[in-house]
């Protein structure tokens, strides 16, 4: 394969830009960054003291730390009051006795509430679990039977998606909001929070002490708890600046959900480290709304994901003029391959270069880049930032020449890397299977230049609107459902969200195809599982293709959907 890439965007894009990059490179020490903690003296850490408490201690109490909106609400939070709430917060959680380790998940759509307990939980010590709001009953309970929390942050609309006698380490449960029932372990959150202290004693942690899980999808099992400490922050903190660009009197907008790893390494962590002032917008999607939320913010760096770049490019540029976007100076896109095309549209509609930047759960931050001054090839991921060293491998684990596909590879450690996949070492290990290196299961290829460009995945997780979606967690709810006897599960290219799922289905005895019968079972898994995850596509087969070993072969039904030679089918049944 040979692939030139003439095309650059912007004309500061030469060689002299290259040599600061080398430059960077070559200066670069993560103990510089790390001095900028308060820690750095004391050995002892907290990341939401770095992140809220510390910009008081430093006299930014009166600055806005949260500004917070929906379609019925609107707040902006200080700095100060976000520590008061947040202390008060800690102290609700060791009324009841939670702390150190203990594992306090959230799930609740986005509030003031939800940043607050957050950082309450860390203050405490304890490791927190954000989780998506759309989640239903099977994706609330793996999560939360798996992590063994003890305490969920949830809200009395969502409390039914809760199974709680099939949970008996979950004791705690805080609702916010209004009507609060009452029973044995239900808390009020407000009432709670009225009573309680604003005198908190943060718990000073060490650097490698838990923070955060984030469940994630992989094409087998169900999904992984990916576990993060606190010494991610120096990622977080350090790609905040030179990857989000963020100075002092910016006002930054992430728009994703705190329930996915951008919505707190990038919705919580870097903008606060930082100082700056976090715009959050509840509720959905719609170009009109989020034009808004940037214009009436006067937002100055935006970071969004493809998906959404696509539907405003497809809501049109003329509704932009409707608004003042003039504040914007820099935006970035994370979760999906941004299409070329996203980025020449987004030059000429925004004036601005949207930034492409490639991470993923496991890895906790920002690792392949655009960033600013550099020169963007669009379509590329960008470059490994400084400190960080990419490769591509081959399946034995050397380096392959520059345009040759294989194994996105990042050298081993660097600060946010995960630190275990909760109660699975042996899930963890395989992403370390070559020394010294960190595999991701994604396949690209370096050019010349040093420019990475994806090309897929190597297994069958699905990317769709840049949600992680593990076929394995779909199919399992599938065969659930009375109609069916097998079910494989694919991504299937789609113009605006990337990939959709689609189920191809054998039926039980007794059961005819029929379109009711699709949309039952699409419900029956938006309903069970998760909006995200329910089957947009669905086609009934006589029979799956298995192996002999009865693993349904997922790269047979890709081949079959996209027309393509299924190749070599020596393993499979008959
Ligand atoms: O396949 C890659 C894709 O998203 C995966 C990680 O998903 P998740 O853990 O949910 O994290 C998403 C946000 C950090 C990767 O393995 N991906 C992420 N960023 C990009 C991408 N694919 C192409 N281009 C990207 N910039």
């Amino acid at each position: 394969m040979n692939h030139t890439h003439k095309e650059v965007l912007a004309s500061e894009v030469t060689h002299s830009n290259l040599s600061h990059y080398e430059q960077a490179v070559e200066r670069f020490s993560w103990k510089e960054i790390e001095s900028h903690f308060t820690w750095y003296d004391t050995g002892k850490v907290n990341m939401a003291y770095e992140a809220i408490d510390r910009h008081v201690a430093e006299g930014l109490g009166d600055k806005t730390a949260l500004l917070y909106s929906d379609s019925s609400r609107e707040e902006a939070v200080t700095f100060a009051q976000m520590k008061e709430q947040s202390d008060k917060f800690g102290n609700v959680l060791r009324k009841y006795g939670i702390g150190k380790g203990d594992r306090v998940f959230i799930f609740m759509p986005r509030s003031p509430e939800l940043y607050v307990s957050l950082l309450g939980t860390l203050k405490v010590g304890a490791v927190v679990g954000p989780l998506f709001e759309a989640f239903m009953e099977t994706a609330v309970k793996d999560r939360l039977e798996d992590s063994g929390a003890v305490a969920l942050i949830t809200t009395p609309a969502l409390l039914p998606r809760v199974k709680r006698e099939e949970l008996p380490l979950l004791k705690h449960l805080i609702l916010v909001g209004e009507d609060i029932p009452e029973g044995e372990g239900l808390l009020n959150y407000q009432k709670e929070m009225e009573q309680a202290s604003t005198d908190l004693q943060i718990e000073w942690l060490d650097r490698e002490d838990g923070m955060i899980m984030h469940y994630t999808s992989g094409s087998t099992g169900k999904p992984k708890g990916v576990y993060h400490v606190q010494n991610a922050m120096i990622q977080h903190y350090y790609t905040g600046k030179v990857v989000l660009d963020l100075r002092e009197d910016d006002v930054y907008w992430c728009t994703a959900d705190p329930g996915w790893v951008t919505g707190t390494s990038y919705g919580i962590f870097a903008p606060w480290l930082n100082g700056v002032t976090n715009v959050i917008r509840g509720g959905r999607f719609s170009p009109q709304d989020w034009y808004n939320t940037l214009a009436k913010n006067k937002v100055t760096v935006w970071y969004s994901a493809p998906t959404a770049f696509r539907m405003l490019m497809g809501a049109g540029s003329d509704m932009i003029s409707e608004y003042d976007l003039s504040h914007l100076r820099h935006v970035l896109s994370v979760g999906e391959p941004l299409n070329p095309e996203v980025v020449r549209w987004g030059h000429k509609a925004y004036g601005q270069r949207i930034h492409d930047t490639w991470w993923m759960t496991e890895t906790g931050g920002q690792l392949i880049c655009n960033y600013p001054g550099m020169a963007i090839k669009p379509g590329s991921m960008g470059r490994p930032i400084p400190g960080v060293k990419a490769a591509i491998l081959d399946d034995q684990g050397r380096e392959v020449p520059p345009n040759t596909m294989g194994n996105l590879a990042i050298q081993t450690p660097w600060p946010s890397m995960m630190r275990q996949i909760w109660n699975n070492p042996a899930k963890y290990e395989e992403y370390f299977r070559i020394p010294g290196w960190y595999i991701s299961g994604d396949s690209a290829y370096m050019d010349e230049e040093g420019y990475f460009w994806f090309q897929g995945r190597i297994d069958d997780v699905i990317n769709s609107s840049g949600e992680r979606i593990g076929p394995f967690e779909v199919e399992s709810k599938l065969v659930e459902h009375p109609a069916v006897a097998e079910a494989g599960v694919i991504g299937k290219p789609d113009v605006t969200r990337g990939e959709i799922i689609k189920a191809f289905i054998s039926l039980r005895e007794g059961y005819e195809p029929s379109q009711e019968l699709k949309d039952d079972i699409y419900r029956f898994v938006k309903e069970g599982l998760s909006a995200h995850a329910a089957p947009r596509e669905i086609e009934f087969k006589d029979k799956l293709p298995k192996t002999r070993s009865g693993k349904i072969m997922r790269r047979v039904l890709k081949a079959w959907e996209l027309d393509l030679p299924t190749g070599d089918l020596s393993t499979i049944e008959d």
